[in-house]
């Protein structure tokens, strides 16, 4: 298969980049091989790197039938399960996206927005001044919160404590960069027992799995029981020959968006905290926007305040969450930009690349929240959610929490930053976080 160049560093050694030096690698190789380039990922495959604005869109806006993710999206499989909306493709893809659409939108997404700063509420009640924390930490906690209150309609009790404790354990085994090499190669996942690495990670998938099957026969039995999260809404949906869904593919969806939807949004809302309290001119301007909210101010109009707004749309572009969109693979020959490319190959938009393009983002390692007021990027331009027919299904409602988060926080609470000392982005299984967890002391309460 003819492909555009790329390094020549053996595969296996590619990855190991791409675990550890991850912005290093690509800011190197977008500069020795251009902004269209292959990454030979062993296992993974090669995956040609795009990070051009156009390259992005022609990928986006071509037909849907073009591509196929399942696939590549394999990598998933050992935590969300086959029948995870990541796995599929094609029209059974396409109806999964219309019934979970609507509860992450719209009017039923202004319903959480009580729930989000309640839950902050709760959450930050129990500090002191004089305490120190890991910001990540806590506010994986506020995030795992609302995700099981949105998803399953509780967040209490000892089922979902039990819930949020397993999930909470099961990715404090990626706080270690180098346990993420248990995502990326897929040999290494061998269960050698409940002391090995992989053998811990299969016992806690196995509870989380008991927790969740027995929610879900539970509301089967009592059908009483069904409210208005998700769970219930996917248990009364019914597919096109009128079959409602199994208990392992509820199983699996439930845990793609506990998965998907807390450690994404804590590790943005963590990021946000750090450039609040690392630069004071932002934080001014920022509390000067706050200080100006009506008492009682409605979720929504928190929401649309454009400082606050700008903030959040700066901490995904400085340092994306996530460094890639998910992986399209060819279903048959295409051309892109002048490029013939055959069937099989892989396609990944580069998300770190494309925000930090200084054509589109002057002095990218500087945050710098106006530049999202000075100017209106393009959905190619900026895609901390990815985009076209597999962009983020969270994007509004991570949004929504985000910015409901912080004002709960910073509108109760001074804090300040426990080192004068740049925060790096470490890799966090799939993500990037920041290293340390953003570490702050708690000063008074306003
Ligand atoms: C700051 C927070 C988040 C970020 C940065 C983020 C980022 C992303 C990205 C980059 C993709 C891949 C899109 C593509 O390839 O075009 C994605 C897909 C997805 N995200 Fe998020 N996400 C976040 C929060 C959430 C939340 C809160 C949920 C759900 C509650 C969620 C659910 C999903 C799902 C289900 C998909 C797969 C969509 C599909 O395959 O059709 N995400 N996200």
């Amino acid at each position: 298969m003819t492909l555009p160049n790329g390094p020549e560093t053996l595969p296996f050694f590619q990855v190991l980049q791409a675990i550890f030096k991850p912005l290093e690698t690509l800011t190197n190789n977008v500069q020795k091989y251009g902004d269209c380039y292959t990454a030979k990922l062993g296992g993974l495959g090669s995956v040609v790197v795009l990070s051009q604005p156009e390259a992005i869109e022609a990928m986006m806006t071509a037909p849907v039938d073009l591509f196929e993710s399942g696939q590549s999206n394999a990598i998933f499989r050992p935590f969300l399960g086959s029948n995870s909306i990541l796995m599929l493709d094609g029209k059974v893809h396409q109806r999964k996206r219309k019934l979970l659409t609507p509860p992450f939108h719209g009017e039923r997404l202004k319903t959480y927005g009580e729930a989000i700063c309640e839950i902050t509420q709760e959450v930050t009640s129990r500090w002191q001044p004089g305490q120190t924390f890991s910001m990540r930490t806590v506010i994986q906690e506020i995030s795992l919160r609302v995700i099981m209150r949105t998803v399953l309609g509780v967040h209490t009790g000892k089922r979902a404590e039990q819930l949020r404790q397993n999930l909470d354990e099961m990715l404090s085994f990626f706080e270690k960069p180098f346990n993420s090499m248990f995502v990326f190669i897929p040999w290494l996942q061998k269960d050698w027992g409940a002391w090995s690495p992989w053998g811990k990670v299969t016992r806690q998938i196995k509870q989380i799995d008991t927790l969740l099957f027995t929610e879900i026969q539970e509301r089967r039995a009592n059908p009483a029981l069904l409210g208005d999260d998700i769970l219930s809404l996917m248990m009364t949906a019914r597919d096109e020959e009128g079959q409602p869904m199994t208990d392992q593919e509820l199983r699996d969806e439930m845990m793609t968006l506990l998965f998907a939807g807390h450690e994404t949004t804590a590790t943005a809302i963590a990021w946000a905290l750090y450039w609040i309290h690392h630069l004071p001119e932002v934080g001014q301007k920022l509390h000067k926007e706050l200080d100006e909210l009506e008492e009682n101010c409605d979720p929504v109009a928190i929401s649309r305040l454009p400082y606050l707004s700008a903030i959040c749309d700066e901490t995904l572009r400085i340092y994306p969450v996530g460094l890639f969109t998910f992986t399209r693979m060819l279903k048959k020959p295409w051309t892109l930009m002048g490029k013939a490319l055959e069937k099989g190959t892989q396609l990944s938009g580069c998300i770190y690349l494309l925000h930090h393009r200084p054509d589109l983002y002057p002095n990218p390692e500087q945050f710098r929240p106006d530049r999202f007021l000075e100017r209106q990027f393009s959905l190619y331009e900026y895609i901390p959610f990815g985009g076209g027919n597999r962009r983020c299904l969270g994007m509004a409602f991570a949004l929504f929490e985000m910015k409901l988060v912080l004002m709960s926080i910073l509108s109760e609470w001074q804090l300040e930053l426990n080192t004068n000392k740049p925060i790096k982005p470490v890799r966090r299984g799939f993500t990037m976080a920041p290293e340390k967890g953003v570490p702050m002391r708690v000063v008074k309460r306003r």
